[in-house]
C-alpha cells in the first residue's frame, strides 16, 4: 500500500447504505477466547485487519493453530491448559495495546517464558497497569520502566486477587477476568464502568461470572477454573469504524447513510449518545440482541445546526476511541465545548489530546488544553481553504482516518502520511469512502 494520500476536494452529497468490518475489541477477545475453548471454534465477519492477525500469530506461536479465508476464521483450541511453546517465544503484539495487555492474563499459568514485543508505538506505551495485579496472581514479569519489550513468565499456583481497577480500561479488566478463568477460587474485580464484552462473552459462553453495580463501580466475581467447548459465533460491525462514517455524514450537506449491523453495546455508543445532545440527526434502527451483544443499524442525516457540549463524565470511557472524531464535531459547532477527566487519551497509540490541540489549530480553531481537560470554540461558519500536512502522529489509525473525514468534510488541499496506518484496524476504509464517491489520491 502506498504512503501518502492527497484530498484536494471536497464529497459532494451521497445517499448510501454500507457495512463496516467486524468490531475490533470483539474480534481480538473471540480470538483469545476461542483459544482456550476446548475443540473447533468458528467466527464469520471477524476484523482481518493488522490488529487481529497480530492476536493469530500470538496464539499460533503459543502453539494453537488456525485457518482463516474470506468467510470466516476457525481455531482449534486446546482448552485452559492448552498452551506449548519453548522458552523465550517472542510474541509480536505489533500496534494492538489489547492484544498485548490481555494477553498477560491468558499467559498466567504458563510454565515457560515469552517475551512481548511490540511497534515504536506500542513500545512507548505504559504497562504498569496490568503488571500490577499480574504479579498479584503470582505472575512474573521482568521489564525495563514497565514498556515493553516484557518477559513474561507464569505461575504453578495462581492466586485469586481482589482488585480496584479505577482508570475505567477495559483492557486492564479484561486482563484480569482472562487470568481469573485459569486460576483457583475467586477473583473479585471492582471496576469504573468501561467497555463490558468480556462480561458479555463469559456470560454467552455460560462461564460462573457475576456482575453487579455498587457505588458506581462495577464488581466482577469470577470463580475459575472452568474449561468451555468450542463456539460460533457473527462478529458485528465496529462502532468506531462506523463513527468515521457518522461523522462524514453529519458535515456533508444532504447527505445520508445507514450502516448495517453494528455492535451497539452501550458501553460503546457514547459517540451516539454525545452527537445527539449536540443535535444530530442519528437513529438506531432493528435493534436486537445478538450472542448477548445488541446490534442495529445506524442512520444519519447531515446536521448543519450543531451546538458545543459541555461533555458528562460518565461518556469518557463510553467513547474512548471517538473522541478525535468528536472533536472535530465541536470544532464546527456553535458554542464552546467542554471535557474533562479526559487525560486517558493521551495513553493511546499517539497523545490523542497533543494530537487534537495541534489539528485544531492547524484548522484556525481556538483551544485550550490542560493535562486532563480540552475546550474547543467551535466556528459554525468553518471553511478550509489551506494546505493541511498531516505526518508525526505515531502512525496512529484513527489519528489518520480523522485527517480524512476533515479533509472530505470540511475542504482544503491534504496531504496524509502513513496512511498504512489504517491497516491496523480498517483495511478498507478508504474503499468505502471511495464508494461514497470521494476522490482521493
Ligand atoms: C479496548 C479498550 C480501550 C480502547 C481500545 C480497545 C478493548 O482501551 O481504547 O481501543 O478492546 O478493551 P483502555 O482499556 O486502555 O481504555
Amino acid at each position: 500500500m502506498k504512503k501518502i494520500a492527497y484530498i484536494n476536494e471536497k464529497i459532494k452529497s451521497f445517499n448510501s447504505k454500507i457495512y463496516v468490518p467486524g468490531d475490533k475489541s470483539l474480534s481480538i477477545r473471540w480470538i483469545l477466547m476461542a483459544s482456550q475453548a476446548v475443540g473447533t471454534s468458528i467466527a464469520y465477519n471477524m476484523l482481518q485487519s493488522e490488529d487481529a492477525l497480530s492476536a493469530l500469530n500470538a496464539i499460533k506461536k503459543l502453539g494453537i493453530n488456525y485457518k482463516i479465508n474470506n468467510e470466516n476464521c476457525k481455531i482449534y483450541g486446546k482448552g485452559l491448559n492448552g498452551f506449548s511453546f519453548k522458552n523465550n517465544t517472542i510474541i509480536n503484539a505489533g500496534n494492538s495495546g489489547t492484544l498485548a495487555r490481555l494477553i498477560f492474563g491468558l499467559l498466567i499459568n504458563s510454565k515457560n517464558q515469552i517475551i512481548l514485543k511490540g511497534d515504536q508505538s506500542l513500545s512507548k506505551r505504559d504497562f504498569s497497569r496490568v503488571i500490577k495485579p499480574m504479579r498479584m496472581f503470582g505472575q512474573n514479569i521482568q521489564s525495563k520502566n514497565q514498556k515493553l519489550p516484557i518477559k513474561i513468565k507464569g505461575t504453578y499456583y495462581p492466586k485469586p486477587i481482589n482488585f480496584k481497577e479505577k482508570k475505567g480500561s477495559a483492557q486492564v479488566k479484561s486482563c484480569i477476568l482472562l487470568a481469573a478463568m485459569k486460576t483457583p477460587g475467586e477473583t473479585i474485580v471492582k471496576s469504573v464502568p468501561s467497555r463490558d464484552h468480556t462480561e458479555k462473552l463469559f456470560k454467552y459462553l455460560k462461564l460462573p461470572i457475576k456482575v453487579s453495580r455498587k457505588n458506581k463501580l462495577d464488581l466482577i466475581k469470577y470463580k475459575g477454573i472452568k474449561n468451555f467447548k468450542g463456539f460460533n459465533y457473527i462478529i458485528p460491525g465496529d462502532i468506531s469504524s462506523s463513527s468515521f462514517f457518522i461523522v462524514l455524514t453529519l458535515l456533508t450537506k444532504n447527505s445520508k447513510i445507514l450502516i448495517k449491523n453494528v455492535n451497539v453495546n452501550k458501553s460503546r455508543t457514547g459517540i451516539i449518545d454525545i452527537l445527539k445532545i449536540m443535535k444530530a440527526k442519528i437513529t438506531l434502527k432493528n435493534k436486537k440482541n445478538y450472542n448477548g451483544e445488541y446490534i442495529a443499524d445506524i442512520f444519519v442525516k447531515s446536521s448543519n445546526k450543531l451546538k458545543s457540549i459541555n461533555c458528562p463524565l460518565k461518556m469518557n470511557s463510553r467513547s474512548i476511541d471517538e473522541f478525535l472524531l468528536i472533536f472535530l464535531v465541536c470544532a464546527t459547532a456553535n458554542g464552546v465545548s467542554k471535557f474533562n477527566n479526559i487525560g486517558e487519551l493521551r495513553n493511546k497509540e499517539t497523545d490523542r489530546l497533543k494530537f487534537a490541540n495541534k489539528f485544531l489549530k492547524k484548522l484556525g480553531i481556538k483551544t485550550k488544553v490542560t493535562k486532563n481537560s480540552f475546550k474547543i470554540y467551535g466556528n459554525p461558519n468553518l471553511k478550509l481553504d489551506k494546505t493541511y500536512k498531516i505526518e508525526k502522529f505515531d502512525k496512529d489509525h484513527r489519528a489518520c482516518m480523522l485527517s480524512f473525514i476533515a479533509a472530505l468534510a470540511l475542504g482544503g488541499k491534504w496531504i496524509i502520511y502513513d496512511i498504512d496506518s489504517i491497516n491496523t484496524s480498517f483495511p478498507n476504509f478508504i474503499s468505502l469512502l471511495k464508494n461514497l464517491g470521494a476522490k482521493i489520491s
